[in-house]
């Protein structure tokens, strides 16, 4: 039994070898959260507009994966996943969709289109999501002012527009950040070329294994690095009335780490890296009160 015991362990582990793991089952276990992600954008909405969001677009779904927690939350919630890139969607439809429980994946649909023009399934969206940096790919201000445009276009009228942002000292730094997501792997976030001319920045992710091995050039992103304020002029620009960063919380028992708690604010902190969310409404409304 023991030796049984132990050849299943080590089959198990042998799954995560450079040469067997599959890097979207990686870069979910170790990149995203939705769960968290969700918790902030549902109760952001019903905070802001005193009743609850049903229809959201992922803009840059990749695997869909937050789409997937957002139509598992409600029996009335629906998911538009927009992705570029047909196998990317697939893994998602067949690892993503395929475990949602009723009839929970025929409430979300899938797009293979350019963000920037999502077509007529992808509008009327009370909320469209842009999360994990994905729109630092345009990389001048009309090209992302344009996108913004497309997005604020595509909303209902009560809809907002949630993505976060990366920013601090040392999102400008070339450098390779480790950190250990289980027994099986460690993930590493290289900040691989930075060109402080035109801010554009190469990123890679690369991932390491116990026996050795590293999947070097898993993900790859060409991106322009934009600060905070450029961010919030041009939302603005685009015609959202109104655009509010959340900030993070500071952990009581570590001054050093965030609490997972996001506020909406005029000040932050200089802290060296953060990740803070930015909510833009298509019309300004002001809170309800019982919110
Ligand atoms: C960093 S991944 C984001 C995955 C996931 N949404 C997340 O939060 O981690 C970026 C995704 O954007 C997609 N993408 C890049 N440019 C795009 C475009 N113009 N329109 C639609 N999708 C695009 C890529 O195919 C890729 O799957």
């Amino acid at each position: 039994m023991a030796t049984a015991t132990k050849s299943r362990n080590k089959k198990r582990m042998l799954k995560y070898t450079a040469a067997s793991a599959d890097r979207h089952e990686l870069y979910q276990l170790s990149v995203q959260n939705v769960e968290s992600e969700i918790d902030f954008v549902d109760e952001t909405y019903k905070k802001l507009r005193g009743k609850q969001a049903s229809l959201l677009r992922e803009d840059f779904c990749g695997t869909a994966a937050t789409s997937c927690e957002w139509v598992s939350r409600r029996s009335t919630n629906r998911a538009i996943g927009v992705d570029l890139d047909a196998e990317t969607l697939e893994w998602g439809r067949t690892h993503n969709l395929r475990k949602l429980e009723g009839d929970a994946a025929e409430r979300v649909t899938l797009l293979q289109r350019d963000v920037r023009d999502p077509g007529p399934e992808g509008m009327g969206a009370d909320i469209v999501l842009a999360m994990n940096f994905s729109y630092w790919i345009f990389q001048t201000r009309d090209e992302l002012r344009a996108y913004f445009r497309t997005v604020l276009e595509s909303l209902d009228d009560d809809g907002m527009f949630m993505c976060d942002f990366y920013g601090g000292s040392e999102a400008m730094s070339e450098q390779e950040e480790y950190r250990k997501v289980n027994r099986h792997f460690t993930y590493i976030w290289d900040q691989h070329k930075y060109n402080p001319i035109t801010g554009e920045m190469d990123c890679k992710i690369h991932f390491k294994f116990p026996d050795g091995s590293e999947m070097r050039n898993a993900f790859e992103y060409t991106w322009r690095l934009w600060t905070l304020p450029e961010i919030r002029e041009l939302l603005a620009e685009a015609g959202f009335e109104d655009v509010t960063v959340y900030w993070e919380g500071t952990d009581p028992d570590d001054e050093e780490e965030g609490n997972g708690e996001f506020e909406p604010t005029l000040v932050g902190d200089a802290d060296p890296a953060f990740i803070c969310y930015i909510v833009s409404q298509k019309k300004a409304k002001a809170a309800p009160a019982s919110a």
